[in-house]
């Protein structure tokens, strides 16, 4: 491997985007690519780590995948080691409510943006796992990849659709020594997923998690080379009860029941 070592984090301005950038700057390897929109909060967290550099993009924007591209090219030599594609939001409301326009605007941040992205980069990747062997990706899906509930239905679509293209992707780049993993965190507290209610009870605090144990599954799904982690980790037993009996999970998500036992998000951006 080179001594220097290059990762794009996306939606590192907050939350779970800026404790990945936090815990793989404790690396001295790293060089980071700070992208999301909000330029004053990752020029002020480049400052804070050093080794970074900043760029201020609206990812859904059809030209935003070249220019992380273009970074890449004039200042890391075209070289990326880790791609973290993170940024992503929740807008919550029923279908009836809601319909295709919010469907829409879920599929745009949440699984457009990391695939056009990973398209433009993935020649990149792939050039660096030759040069200097193993590197990756990895994509934040959510809980809700796996088990939906009402309100969050476009939001677990775009979700789910990230797990589906993580896996095929997984497979196929395997090959060319490009591991893709998928981190499935449950609710943590952030900007964005403020999770206020399970929070302010006690009966439910415990169940929210920290972005920074979210950075540590991160690591392990990218460099550590995992195919999956759940943050908390027993979040794969609602994952797995979805599959094993499906009736009864929908029953119980229409009760209500699952709203504080699994980890679909509780986000609703502006
Ligand atoms: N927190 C949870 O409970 C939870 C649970 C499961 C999965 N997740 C997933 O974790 C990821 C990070 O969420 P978070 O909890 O850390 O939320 P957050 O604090 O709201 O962070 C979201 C990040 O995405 C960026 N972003 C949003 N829209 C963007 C756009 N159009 N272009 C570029 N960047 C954009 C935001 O930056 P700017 O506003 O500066 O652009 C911000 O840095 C998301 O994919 C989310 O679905 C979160």
């Amino acid at each position: 491997m080179s001594a220097e070592l290059t990762a794009v984090i996306t939606g590192a301005s907050s939350g779970i985007g800026e404790a990945a950038a936090r815990r793989l700057a404790r690396d001295p390897g790293y060089r980071l690519v700070l992208v999301a929109r909000r330029e004053e909060r990752l020029s002020a967290l480049a400052r804070e780590l050093g080794r970074a550099t900043v760029l201020a993009v609206d990812l859904t924007d059809p030209e935003a995948p070249g220019r992380v591209r273009e970074l890449l090219e004039r200042e890391h030599r075209g070289q990326i080691h880790l791609l973290v594609n993170n940024a992503g939001a929740a807008w919550r409301g029923s279908f009836a409510e809601t319909g295709w326009a919010n469907v829409e605007r879920h599929m745009k941040l949440n699984f457009e943006a990391p695939v056009r992205l990973t398209e433009a980069l993935l020649p990149l990747l792939r050039n660096t796992a030759r040069a200097h062997g193993r590197v990756a990706i990895v994509n934040v899906g959510s809980t809700a990849s796996r088990v939906s509930r009402p309100a969050s239905g476009a939001y677990s679509a775009s979700k789910f659709a990230l797990a589906g293209w993580t896996d095929a992707l997984g497979a196929e780049e395997r090959p060319h020594g490009v591991h893709v993993g998928l981190v499935l965190p449950g609710f943590v507290a952030t900007e964005g997923f403020p999770a206020r209610e399970l929070r302010g009870r006690v009966a439910t605090k415990w169940i929210v998690s920290s972005p920074e144990r979210v950075a540590e599954a991160i690591v392990d799904a990218g460099p550590g080379g995992k195919a999956e982690r759940y943050v908390p980790r027993p979040y794969w037993l609602a994952a797995a009860a979805r599959v094993l009996a499906p009736g009864l999970v929908r029953r119980a998500i229409a009760r209500g029941a699952f709203t504080t036992a699994v980890g679909s998000d509780e986000g609703d951006s502006k």
